[in-house]
């Protein structure tokens, strides 16, 4: 009791939705999009059948599928004033910025005809998400780098377009690399839904207001950007750089350890996992495979293989169940395929944006959805009569 509320356990009842999309368990390490396991999807789907998966609950037909791609692939492009937006960030600007503001500026762009309580607009604005967040995404990229926007192409695979959107230059043609393009595409997949994290939790709170999908999924990429969520790949590539060597990993383990240090081993660690992530030991697995077929050897790699090895043997990580993320071979394998740190999150993002989608989809179309109103138990000061003690 604080002397003004009495405490009620069932007052602070923790906020929890219903939802068809994703199921985690935890102890047991899974993940199902849909009822399917991850690493099923990660070797067999490519990531637009699973976007399908994820918004229309079924995997798609051949048929169905080759609809969805031409949609998809036929709204890459974004509106050519769009461009105008990215001149008013400074060239340093991280790309997480940018994105962010940009995504809220298509509210003035795409929302006003759009009426979403109605499915079909609903899906419509899916739709235009999913396809324009890799154009916008490496938008950013090429502003920071001082190179021209590279203009979509729609006979190109969702990875594969993102890829030559990010990389090519009007000096030379751009090939997309098969094995960058399948890891770039399980990379999306992998990071596509993952259940009610902080970034989807913020879409659906933003979303139960009536705002517009794509200032509800501007502010999903805000929370996502936080390194205890989707910043951490970035933040473990940090990591592993300021490690630097097999040798400097105790000096890092114990300071992680310590209660007085806020340093924490970015890429371990999960608010639902207390097993292997899934998505981590499917991200491993790419990450040998990438490297050794793309014939690069990185001794971030040696770090942070060494740092999972003693991780996972040092009592304190073993007691408190701390096993490496999906983040902790993510970072490896983007910075393997050329993709500087600065878009980590940004990758995070545009693979998520279906899981945000469907989501809010999800909740718009239940009727009997309220605002969301998370309740708090009050420690302040009990009531007290004012005085004021500025001279009028
Ligand atoms: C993502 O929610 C999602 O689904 C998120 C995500 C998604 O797909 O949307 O999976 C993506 O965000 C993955 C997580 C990425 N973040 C990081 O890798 C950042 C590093 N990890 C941590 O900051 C941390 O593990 C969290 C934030 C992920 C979870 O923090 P919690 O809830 O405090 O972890 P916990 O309750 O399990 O901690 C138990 C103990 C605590 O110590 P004690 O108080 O018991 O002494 O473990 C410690 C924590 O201090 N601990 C760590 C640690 N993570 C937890 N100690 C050192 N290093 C770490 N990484």
């Amino acid at each position: 009791s604080h002397g003004y509320f009495t405490y009620d356990p069932g007052f602070m009842a923790t906020a929890s939705c219903q939802s068809e999309i994703t199921y985690i368990d935890g102890d047991l390490g899974i993940l199902l999009y849909r009822g399917y396991p991850i690493d099923q999807l990660a070797k067999d789907a490519n990531y637009l059948e699973v976007c399908y998966l994820l918004l229309y609950g079924e995997a798609p037909t051949a048929k169905q599928f080759e609809e969805f791609q031409r949609l998809i692939m036929r709204h890459t492009m974004v509106h050519e004033q769009l461009s105008s937006f990215f001149k008013g960030y400074r060239r340093d600007a991280h790309p997480m910025a940018i994105v962010c503001g940009v995504i809220a500026g298509l509210s003035a762009f795409y929302h006003d005809p759009m009426d979403i309580t109605d499915q079909s607009h609903r899906e419509t604005a899916a739709h235009r998400m999913i396809a324009k967040l890799p154009t916008i995404a490496a938008m950013a990229y090429k502003y920071s780098v001082g190179q021209p926007f590279v203009y979509p192409r729609n006979d190109l695979s969702y990875a594969g377009n993102f890829l030559q959107m990010m990389f090519a230059i009007p000096c030379e043609d751009y090939k997309v690399n098969p094995i960058v393009e399948r890891a770039m595409d399980r990379i999306f997949t992998l990071h596509a839904d993952h259940e009610q994290n902080a970034s989807t939790s913020t879409v659906r709170l933003a979303g139960s207001s009536g705002a517009n999908p794509f200032a509800c999924i501007a502010a999903g990429i805000a929370s996502l950007w936080g390194p205890a969520h989707g910043g951490a790949n970035e933040a473990c590539l940090t990591m592993l750089e300021e490690i630097g060597s097999v040798d400097r990993i105790p000096e890092f383990i114990a300071r992680a350890k310590d209660k007085d240090d806020p340093f924490r081993l970015m890429g371990f660690g999960h608010r639902v996992y207390k097993n292997f992530d899934p998505r981590a030991t499917v991200m491993r697995d790419t990450c040998h495979e990438v490297l050794d077929d793309l014939k690069i050897e990185d001794p971030l790699l040696d770090v942070a293989m060494e740092l999972e090895r003693i991780a996972l043997s040092d009592p304190y990580f073993v007691e408190r169940k701390l096993y490496p993320n999906v983040d902790f071979y993510s970072g490896i394998v983007l910075k393997a395929v050329g993709i500087p740190s600065s878009m980590f999150t940004v990758i995070f993002a545009l693979s998520r944006t279906v899981g945000w989608m469907s989501h809010w989809n999800e909740m718009m179309s239940d009727s009997k959805q309220k605002i969301g109103r998370p309740r708090q138990l009050y420690t302040g000061a009990p009531e007290r009569e004012f005085r004021t003690q500025v001279k009028k």
